[in-house]
């Protein structure tokens, strides 16, 4: 590849880091993180060498599901803070040449939105055409699945006009009528609002969704969670994105990312090429769903190298002519990158730690990676669902218990996999509540924050905090690593993870020993001679081109 034919942007080359503002840091002591709480912490942010910051929702919500279920599209949460407080976050931001990302949660609203409230008045409300309603006496409606139901259904019956709204997700969330053209131009209106205010883009929550089938149809034999490539098939999704970019994206210098369920490789293309104009990036869930079954139990396969190296390498060429891709290991809805992809034990947690931040910012597509993988922070692993906040275990756990089925399976699962991993208070220091909050935090600190914690990796030069900050400036001095052509090594290796990184005439070379022992490998000839750029170890054992590797050990080398 030549960095001649490259079309370049900011929103490529940058590094997004995301904050999911409820445990990041608390200002007042309700236990709640917060915008000021963010103020505080910009330097801290700064310093990281992170280029884009994408925000969780702030906006005005009852918090069913933190922030996912919206009440007011053009306010901030009160646990979070004001709208001055909102400015001047991202004023401090841009003081700092960080962008600003913001969640759009438009495929469905709260249901304590205005607009919900006078569409569930009366069937002949001016708001009815907003949310998606089917009348009882046509029947009971055909089947849709909901991700968070207690019952398991996405239609709620609602006695008020006896008929049954959608919801995709929690009851608390329905969905919104994409169909009508108001609801459209509420959206694009809002939209435009906020790049008024001076954001920088948005991660646009399932935005997949929002083109629903007309008449509401059986889908004939698919069932369940299957049900997600149908709802991302709606016939109207392209269309709808078109328009929006037309109507609002294009007037602006921003970036847009696609949380996108049932995308694959067959229909990305329609979805992210320039000539489209629809968004920039998506995210795809095949790595992150490799190894889970339905509700999210962990099956083997999470650990499979060779299935894993196959996606990643996938994906990481699917753009080489068009389009443009992300790389993320996890986010608030997944588990910590160290326990669910490396080893979070005492022994390994910090070089496998370190090993996962240099995959993620050394591959093709722009890396997204989440607060707190920096300091390796692992999943909680709580013992008893009492514990638990996230409305999708704790909904899964009673279906599970109304079923008759192993709930206690589903809970072992969710140590693994369960969302709230991810969403325990930042790990600032070794003081009471991590330093998160003076008060009780709203989910349980994880118990090793005494252990693992930014004041305890400041000053320590070889620390994974220290080690994150070397690989986001040797990701900016070398574009090689940004726009270079992607190339697989040793595919069927159960534990080496080794690829190129090619641009013009210069060749990286990225080897990774994904695993808890020593390995020993064959890379190309032209490794012989290579100049070492990053390594998690003191040392580099080879000989010519013959590598021994420590566990976990990533190197990353420039070809002679
Ligand atoms: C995806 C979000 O990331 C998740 O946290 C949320 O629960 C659902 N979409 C519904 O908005």
């Amino acid at each position: 590849m030549q960095l001649k034919d490259m079309s370049r942007q900011w929103w490529k080359e940058g590094v997004v880091y995301q904050i999911y503002p409820r445990s990041f840091q608390d200002s007042n002591g309700d236990g709640i993180g917060d915008l000021r709480g963010i103020i505080q912490r910009l330097d801290y942010i700064a310093s990281l060498g992170v280029d884009i910051v994408w925000l969780n929702p702030i906006y005005k919500s009852p918090n069913y599901d933190n922030g996912y279920d919206i009440s007011d599209y053009r306010d901030i949460m009160d646990d979070f803070g004001t709208m001055s407080d909102f400015e001047e976050m991202l004023a401090g931001f841009h003081a700092r040449g960080i962008k600003v990302v913001m969640d759009l949660v438009v495929n469905h609203s709260s249901s304590e939105h205005e607009w919900f409230k006078a569409s569930r008045s009366s069937r002949d409300n001016p708001y009815r055409d907003y949310y998606h309603w089917w009348p009882a006496e046509k029947g009971t409606p055909p089947e849709r699945w909901s991700y968070f139901d207690e019952q398991g259904s996405a239609w709620a019956f609602d006695e008020q006009t006896n008929a049954y709204y959608l919801h995709y997700f929690d009851k608390t969330q329905p969905d919104l009528n994409w169909e009508n053209p108001k609801v459209r131009q509420e959206i694009f209106d809002m939209m435009h609002y906020w790049f008024k205010k001076g954001i920088d883009g948005f991660r646009m929550d399932v935005i997949t969704f929002i083109s629903k089938h007309d008449g509401y149809p059986e889908f004939e034999g698919v069932h369940g969670d299957k049900m997600i490539d149908v709802y991302a098939s709606g016939p109207r999704l392209h269309q709808y994105l078109h328009e929006m970019n037309r109507e609002v994206l294009q007037h602006y210098d921003i970036m847009t990312v696609a949380e996108g369920p049932g995308t694959n490789l067959e229909n990305i293309h329609d979805l992210v090429d320039e000539d489209r104009e629809e968004l920039n990036m998506n995210y795809h869930f095949e790595h992150v769903e490799l190894g889970l079954d339905a509700r999210k139990i962990v099956n083997d396969d999470h650990k499979d190298l060779v299935k894993f190296k196959k996606i990643m390498s996938a994906w990481a060429t699917a753009f080489d002519e068009k389009g443009w891709g992300t790389q993320w290991h996890t986010n608030h809805d997944f588990p910590r990158q160290v326990t669910w992809f490396g080893d979070d034990s005492p022994e390994h947690r910090e070089q496998s730690s370190k090993l996962l931040s240099t995959f993620l910012l050394t591959m093709r597509g722009t890396p997204y990676y989440y607060m707190g993988d920096e300091i390796g922070m692992t999943n909680a692993k709580f013992e008893s669902i009492e514990d638990y906040n996230d409305l999708m275990t704790i909904n899964w756990y009673n279906l599970t218990v109304a079923e008759g089925g192993d709930a206690q399976k589903l809970l072992e699962s969710h140590k693994l996999s369960g969302r709230d991993n991810a969403r325990t208070p930042f790990q600032w220091d070794s003081t009471t509540n991590a330093g998160f909050s003076e008060g009780t935090p709203w989910l349980k600190v994880t118990g090793n924050y005494t252990d693992i914690n930014v004041a305890a990796q400041e000053g320590d030069p070889d620390s994974p905090l220290n080690f994150f900050r070397k690989l986001t400036k040797l990701r900016k001095d070398n574009l090689t690593l940004v726009y270079g052509a992607y190339n697989l090594l040793l595919p069927d290796d159960k534990y080496i993870y080794a690829y190129t990184r090619s641009l013009d005439d210069d060749v990286i070379l990225v080897v990774l020993n994904y695993s808890s022992e020593e390995q020993v490998v064959q890379l190309p000839e032209a490794s012989a001679q290579c100049e070492v750029l990053i390594n998690n170890y003191q040392a580099l054992e080879k000989t010519a081109n013959d590598y021994k590797l420590a566990p976990w050990q990533a190197v990353v080398l420039r070809l002679e």
